[in-house]
């Protein structure tokens, strides 16, 4: 068992001898006593330890005799020192912990009748254990309950003062939203300030919770412990892919739960390097459109204008049947698909297979397209590993992290944690480059807080600062010499005149962060949104590429280039072969060997090369009459692409339009046949996530009316159209897919990919690398009405999906507000609420405003989950050239008071 460090993990504690209950062991100097007895399989009750983080040493329970000591000791805040003589047995030792039970128990309520912990409470494990029968001078406290919080209720009469609580949320998230307070003579747990909670509501606080003080508002007075089924399974909602726990009651979801628990409190503390287990709100309280009312429980057909409730025969038929027409017709060019990347890695893999094979067409797409295909393409173009390079144990142990373009917390929490651990427990420096004050950037050594847009070009500082600066790492760039002087030459073109002036960050800031990052021995690139979502993102992440490269940091243990993924599956969509340009595997559709590989596997011809199309090319084949039919899972792009795509035109257009969703989308209203799909939650299967772990997915309930999991449709249309798939559940997919991609289920611990850079760089590199170090025309003055206006995402959603939530939308509902920064309100005579008007080359529109002190003076934001008003119509589109990707999360406006 890993122990807790006595400081710094890196600092070798001196190996020490004690005695154990006569037992020799072997142990670090100045680790906890706890730690050391729990390390040789003993289990000495404790309430207020959890290996997570630092003893705290309240709650009496963790006594040993230790000798040279008269009294018990509490070994959990004791430290293991050599020739220690330490005894954790003995009817003393059991007198005395009984006491500590009884303590507690003497002003506890009793309410277990009530309790939601009932049942799943360590006070009453320990009375039990410790046979408390008889509490003589017990009293009340009669503290009302603290319910001003949205999603968690605190019953101070039932706290054990054990401080789990603070401690998790302190140390562990690093958000530290409670306290103890002395209210009514008792020490309280409130939220800072004693005010209402207002925090990041993850809930990790009432998963260690020992008792029934912290309850979830959700499901509270609703269940026992007892009375549910409890499924684990794969959070759907981002790519950090959280094992959590669907607790389940006939038919109903009651709570949702993760392997951060008091039950769970013997952990490996250098494991959590890998995760503590927790899960964050999304996860915990967004369970609700699992089976909410308005999911679709029958397929629908459109009848004289309208949808109507249909059997599934009929309405499979119905596509079958006009999908068969149209293709005869037109071609299988006349078809197209598109696929939500929260499918499981099965449906991914038949959706693609059902288009290439059943159908005959390589216009397909997912919404990995959005941006991650950015990613996926420059770093298999650079280095040959079409993934992240680094898991969330490199993160954690990262000397320096290079943080581009990302709100972390927002997107991809859990992964924001092991930023947090980084920075909390191995002392990593971290630079953060985004135009927002993230949450990271305020906890980070190097914030750089850029104008939006020029995250790019800060990026591109830093090459030049490296080169400058003589940071290089000579052994890499060594063996590449025209590549490096290439590249030497197309940076020399830019200045770090225009660098600052497109940045807003001095010289002196940029030279600080690439000696930062190039000196770590491990130092990680994490890219995200803000850079690979938005103009020029392909090229920007080849830039990172760069940089990795010229300062070693390539193909080095604890180094890379890494990303996150915002969808749950974005991944294992590329992986599978959802895009034009990728067969299963990520090998390329126009190989010719692999095309004879698949051809055979399938015993088909795949579609001719040179015609396929991403998802923005298949909306404008539907819009010039191309397309005649499109199926579309679970996506949503009228919802989410702005106006000026045309998607109504395209899907208005259309001969056939068939969606299948868990709703009755904005997409699907236009549909001529809806076909009721699962949600993660009653299928099985698996997904990858971002470190490139196939997770599983497992049934939690069954469907929800007629509802069918997605690879059931597919299987029964491929059949329609002659292409006979004898699937009988996801594991026959699954079986195939061993077979093409063998090693592609590890199922535990991900592959550690090569990245090798040598063929890019040996090939076409210098002719390439000029390209890209061009310095834009930069606008240096600004008027006072110009801003920035971006699209990004809250914590509390993801995506539309979440929206579906009630819990998440009474926590974070649609305000309709434009958030600005207080300066930038004052500056234009504007208070909370007031009224602007938004003007872009869009459009314009008139909207609230909202102070967010996140937000950079001279930008604003919109939370891109919700369309009312619509500004996601105001935003510029432009398409990435190489990749298709397009981008509309930021566009220049002027905003006037109005
Ligand atoms: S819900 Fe999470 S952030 Fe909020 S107080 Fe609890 S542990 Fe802290
Ligand atoms: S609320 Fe729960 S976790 Fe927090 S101090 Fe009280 S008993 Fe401990
Ligand atoms: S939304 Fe992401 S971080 Fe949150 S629980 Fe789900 S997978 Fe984990
Ligand atoms: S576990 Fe040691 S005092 Fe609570």
């Amino acid at each position: 068992m890993g122990l807790k460090p006595a400081t710094n993990p890196e600092v070798e504690a001196k190996p020490i001898e004690l005695t154990i209950d006569g037992r020799s062991v072997s142990a670090s100097d100045g680790v906890s006593l706890y730690d050391v007895i729990s390390s040789t399989g003993k289990i000495v009750p404790a309430m207020c330890y959890h290996y997570t983080f630092d003893p705290f040493g309240s709650c009496g329970m963790c006594l040993v005799m230790v000798e040279g000591k008269k009294a018990p000791v509490r070994s959990c805040t004791a430290k293991a020192s050599a020739g220690m003589i330490v005894r954790t047995e003995g009817d003393d030792l059991f007198q005395a912990r009984k006491k500590a039970v009884e303590k507690h128990l003497s002003v506890h309520p009793l309410d277990c009748p009530v309790c939601d912990a009932d049942g799943h409470c360590e006070l009453q494990d320990m009375a039990f254990q410790h046979q408390v029968t008889n509490l003589a001078n017990a009293k009340q406290k009669l503290i009302p309950e603290d319910t001003r919080s949205l999603v968690l209720d605190f019953n101070m009469n039932r706290c054990i003062a054990c401080g789990e609580c603070i401690n998790v949320c302190k140390d562990v998230l690093m958000i530290d939203a409670l306290q103890f307070m002395k209210k009514g003579g008792f020490n309280q747990v409130v939220a800072k300030g004693d005010q209402p909670l207002s925090c990041e509501f993850c809930g990790d606080c009432l998963a260690v919770c020992p008792v029934g003080a912290i309850t979830n508002k959700f499901s509270k007075y609703l269940y026992k412990p007892w009375q549910l089924k409890k499924t684990t399974t794969t959070c759907n909602y981002c790519g950090d892919g959280c094992q959590m726990h669907i607790e389940t009651k006939d038919r109903e979801v009651v709570r949702v739960t993760s392997p951060l628990s008091w039950k769970n409190k013997w952990g490996d503390r250098s494991e959590t390097a890998k995760g503590h287990g927790g899960i964050c709100v999304r996860g915990r309280f967004g369970f609700e459109y699992i089976d909410s009312k308005a999911r679709l429980q029958q397929p629908l057909m459109r009848r004289d204008g309208k949808l109507v409730e249909a059997p599934w025969l009929e309405a499979v038929h119905s596509i079958v049947d006009r999908f068969v027409d149209i293709k005869a017709k037109h071609g299988p060019d006349a078809i197209a698909g598109l696929i939500t990347a929260r499918c499981t890695n099965e449906e991914l893999y038949l959706f693609q297979k059902l288009m290439r094979v059943a159908i005959g067409t390589n216009q397909l797409d997912s919404s990995a397209r959005y941006g991650h295909i950015n990613f996926v393409r420059a770093a298999q173009h650079a280095v040959g590993v079409g993934r992240t390079m680094n898991d969330w144990e490199d993160l954690t142990k990262a000397k320096a992290i290079l943080l581009v373009g990302s709100n972390l917390t927002e997107t991809n929490p859990l992964t924001a944690v092991r930023v947090k651990d980084a920075i909390r427990i191995y002392k990593s420096q971290v630079i953060v480059v985004d135009s927002t004050q993230t949450n990271i950037a305020k906890l980070s050594s190097h914030p750089m807080m850029v104008k939006p847009g020029s995250e790019g070009m800060f990026v591109q500082g830093l090459v030049k600062s490296v080169i400058e600066q003589d940071l290089i790492d000579t052994e890499a760039t060594e063996k590449h010499p025209k590549a490096f002087a290439a590249l030497k030459e197309a940076v020399s073109t830019l200045s770090f005149e225009t660098i600052t002036a497109a940045t807003g960050i001095a010289a002196e800031r940029i030279h600080e962060a690439a000696s930062v990052f190039a000196e770590a021995p491990r130092a990680i690139i994490l890219c995200a949104e803000g850079i690979v979502r938005r103009s020029g993102g392909y090229q920007n992440v080849l830039s990172l590429m760069d940089l990795a490269w010229i300062t070693g940091k390539l193909g080095r243990a604890g180094c890379g280039v890494s990303t996150v993924t915002e969808e749950g599956n974005e991944q294992g969509a590329i992986d599978m072969g959802v895009a034009p340009e990728f067969l299963p595997g990520q090998a390329a559709f126009n190989d010719a060997a692999a095309r004879e590989r698949f051809a055979k596997a399938w015993g088909a011809e795949l579609p001719a090369t040179g015609k396929g199309a991403t998802f923005t090319e298949i909306l404008k084949r539907c819009r010039n009459g191309q397309i005649k039919a499109l199926y579309v899972v679970g996506e949503n792009p009228l919802a989410t692409l702005p106006k000026s795509m045309g998607v109504q035109a395209a899907m208005e257009g259309l001969e056939l339009l068939v969606c299948q969703d868990l709703f009755l989308t904005e997409t699907a209203r236009l549909a001529h046949v809806v076909l009721p799909a699962c949600s993660y939650a009653e299928k099985e299967g698996t997904m990858t996530n971002l470190e490139g772990k196939v997770l599983r997915i497992r049934p939690a309930m069954d469907p929800i009316g007629e509802s069918l999991p997605d690879w059931h449709i597919m299987t029964a249309i491929a059949s329609g159209l002659g292409c006979q798939l004898d699937y009988e559940s996801p594991y026959d997919i699954q079986r195939e897919i061993m077979k093409l991609l063998p090693g592609y289920y590890n199922l535990g611990q991900p592959r550690k990919p090569a990245p090798n850079p040598d063929v890019y760089l040996s090939n076409g590199y210098s002719a390439e690398v000029k390209t890209r170090y061009q310095a834009e025309a930069v606008t240096t003055t600004q008027k006072a009405e110009s801003f920035a206006l971006t699209l990004g995402q809250l914590l509390y959603h993801s995506g539309k999906l979440s929206t579906q939530a009630p819990g998440l939308i009474t926590i974070a509902p649609n305000t309709g507000r434009l958030h600005m920064n207080a300066k930038d309100m004052e500056r234009l005579g504007l208070t909370d609420g007031a009224k602007v008007r938004i003007t872009t080359a869009q459009g314009k529109l008139d909207i609230g405003v909202q102070a967010d002190m996140a937000i950079m003076p001279g930008s604003c934001f919109f939370p891109e989950h919700f369309n009312e008003p619509p500004v996601k119509d105001l935003m510029a589109v432009e398409i990435d050239r190489y990749t298709g990707a397009p981008y509309f999360k930021l566009t220049s406006a002027t905003i006037q008071k109005v």
